[in-house]
């Protein structure tokens, strides 16, 4: 492996974690005595309204508790605490993709999240344990809208921007949600796009009659549809309801929020995180991970639709008291230099962003980051997939000037914060690498008995003892809950969490992430399960067959390739155009295709599994060395490999 970046030893002083015997001695502590690390920071971490009385009660596991017993409110723990020192700081600044800012304050903050939460409560009747729908560009309002739910109880589930209004209505329809709040649209690449268009297509279709009210933030005012008695404006309603609001107690684990991500099978699902844990770890991570200190600004470009959003724009920042800052729009408008712009203008002090930017920002903005002032960044992060060499490289040098560590992040919607990652006062980094587990994070590397792998040798990512701010259920399946992280792996003979991702340790026992080993594809930073895009592939009138795998893209980390089974006729680029149509109405843009290779039929076993791993391999042009033989029609391989080297060719 490459070089070793040892921390800067002039930044580590500043920094809560200075060093690798810091980071050992915490990590040896959480070893031996587990309950009482947990214990210790939950005491010194939350604001409690009550205390709890257990740390964790494994009765139910892998339904694990913690805390239990526990009063608190998030939005306390996010907000209210901080009035006595903080109240003039501005806990957002938001910058809109016109240029326009808004900088609120941790005392607007709280005023803004009363009206909205007395809002819920008053005019939609909304209540503790209610799910609420966010369909919601990146304003501040999508913030206000999750920390009110949070004051009085009800639980949010934000739905990313990008997705159709088929994807928001499976969502409604999963989560039995009483209200969805939107906004008319936004701005991106300087033009008002729409999202209430999609709300009406969604609450129009069958099975959603259930959800009648509709909460519409204007931001871009173009003209929408209003249903009377359904539609109500936010921005008229919001100015006659009070200030004040006393939070709900909560349970340490009553629900936050509902964040649905996509499995290996089946529909997406409803990881479900509670309140306790989840804002404890969202804080802790925040101050560690990016030594982020009073007066710093900390960015992290992700959309609120997706847990990064959550955790690392309004839960965690706000959590520890910090400036975060909320862009609205694309890093390319109104060129390929505005975030680069924006952190000079902002003085960014920390900046989070996923390797795809980042290869986007490499190839096509080279130059860009030299015309701004730059020095203000201390720590940079990544997130969301595998930084390359070439990425890295420029990110180090051009964006943190070769003094900023990179922190690669490893983590998922379901672990709730971050579980892999160096410590940038502390850790010598290796381009690549998320090096070590946080400490109290069991992560190991392991095979199917929890044997530990050896170095160089692909293992199974595992999680091997519960941790706070672990997902707690699947939104009403709790079955699948268990089969879906708790049936893969054991540790002594008891089931353990399996992440989903392979891994591997180096030989200093950095660890090395190597993608999913199911059929979770990555692109540009999206998860994606391929049996969700296949069940929207059949849908096609044409398409009497296919399968879809991820294929190796330069920009996007993986893109989606389609091996499709058509009618008579069929002709393959016009194929593609009606495909993604279709793709883009069932799923969202994400869910585009970029390859979609004709073939006159699928690998399939004698007892007809289509065989995806093997035309996994053609589209990552991997040789194929699984025997064969047992095909129903061994020959359809080749077939397919040379309908593929001539698509390439052409
Ligand atoms: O495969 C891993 C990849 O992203 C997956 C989680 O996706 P999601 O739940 O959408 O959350 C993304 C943001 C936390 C993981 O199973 N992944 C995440 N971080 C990294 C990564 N792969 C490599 N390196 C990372 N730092």
């Amino acid at each position: 492996m490459s070089k070793v970046f040892e921390p800067n030893r002039e930044y580590a002083k500043q920094a809560r974690i200075k060093n690798m015997c810091e980071y050992k001695e915490l990590r040896l502590q959480s070893e031996e005595d587990y309950i009482g690390f947990w214990d210790k920071l939950a005491k010194e971490k939350v604001e409690w309204f009550e205390p709890y009385h257990t740390v964790l009660d494994e009765s139910g596991a892998p339904f694990y508790k913690w805390f239990v017993g526990g009063k608190l409110n998030v939005t306390h723990q996010c907000i209210g605490r901080h009035l006595k020192t903080r109240k003039n700081k501005a806990a957002l600044i938001w910058e809109g993709e016109d240029g326009s800012r808004r900088i609120i304050t941790y005392l607007l903050l709280y005023y803004r999240v009363n009206r909205m939460a007395n809002l819920l409560k008053n005019k939609f009747g909304i209540k503790k344990g209610d799910r609420v729908i966010l369909y919601m560009p990146m304003i501040p309002e999508a913030m206000f809208a999750m920390l009110a739910c949070a004051k009085i109880g009800a639980i949010h589930s934000v739905v990313f921007g990008g997705f159709s209004a088929e994807a928001l209505r499976d969502r409604i329809i999963d989560s039995e949600a009483k209200l969805v709040i939107t906004a008319d649209g936004a701005f991106r690449r300087g033009t008002p796009y729409l999202l209430k268009p999609m709300v009406d297509k969604a609450l129009e279709q069958e099975g959603c009659e259930f959800c009648n009210q509709v909460l519409v933030v204007r931001r871009n005012f173009e003209h929408i549809d209003i249903v009377e008695g359904r539609d109500f404006i936010y921005n008229d309603l919001i100015v006659h309801e009070s200030q004040h609001c006393e939070p709900e107690v909560m349970d340490s684990e009553d629900p936050l929020f509902l964040l649905y991500t996509s499995g290996s099978t089946g529909k997406p699902k409803g990881v479900q995180h509670n309140s306790a844990g989840y804002i404890m770890w969202a804080q802790y991570t925040m101050e560690h991970v990016f030594n982020v200190t009073e007066n710093d600004t900390f960015w992290c470009t992700a959309d609120v639709g997706w847990i990064t959003g959550h955790s690392y724009i309004v839960y965690g920042p706000l959590a520890m008291g910090a400036t975060t800052v909320m862009y609205e729009g694309v890093p390319q408008y109104p060129n390929m230099g505005r975030w680069w712009n924006m952190i000079e203008e902002l003085r960014v002090n920390q900046f989070y962003t996923a390797p795809t930017a980042i290869r986007l920002l490499h190839k096509t903005g080279a130059d860009e980051p030299s015309k701004y002032d730059l020095s203000s960044l201390k720590v940079l992060g990544t997130v969301g997939e595998p930084i390359d060499p070439d990425a890295w490289h420029w990110y180090h040098q051009e964006i943190g000037g070769g003094r900023c560590p990179i922190i690669d992040t490893w983590w998922q919607t379901e672990t709730g914060g971050h579980m892999i990652a160096p410590l940038p006062g502390a850790t010598p980094i290796k381009p690549g690498s998320a090096t070590f587990p946080l400490p109290g994070i069991m992560a190991e590397i392991t095979d199917e008995e929890g044997n530990i792998m050896p170095a160089g040798e692909k293992g199974l990512l595992c999680i091997v003892k519960p941790w706070p701010s672990m997902i707690r259920n699947i939104w009403g399946d709790p079955d699948r809950f268990v089969s879906s992280y708790f049936s893969q792996c054991k540790k002594d003979g008891k089931p353990v969490y399996f992440s989903g991702d392979g891994a591997m340790y180096d030989d200093d026992g950095y660890i090395i992430i190597t993608g999913r080993t199911d059929d979770v594809i990555n692109v540009s930073g999206h998860r994606m399960g391929t049996a969700e895009i296949e069940a929207a592939v059949v849908h096609h009138e044409q398409i009497a067959e296919a399968a879809v795998v991820g294929c190796p893209d330069p920009i996007k980390g993986e893109t989606v390739f389609v091996y499709a089974v058509v009618n008579d006729g069929v002709k393959s680029d016009e194929l593609k155009v009606s495909l993604n149509k279709l793709l883009v109405k069932e799923i969202g843009p994400i869910a585009k295709a970029d390859h979609v290779l004709i073939v006159p039929g699928l690998p399939k076993t004698r007892s007809g599994k289509v065989m995806r791993r093997l035309l996994r391999n053609i589209a990552k042009k991997e040789p194929i060395t699984q025997d064969i033989s047992t095909l129903e029609e061994p020959e359809i391989i080749d077939t397919i490999q040379e309908l593929y080297n001539k698509q390439m060719k052409s």
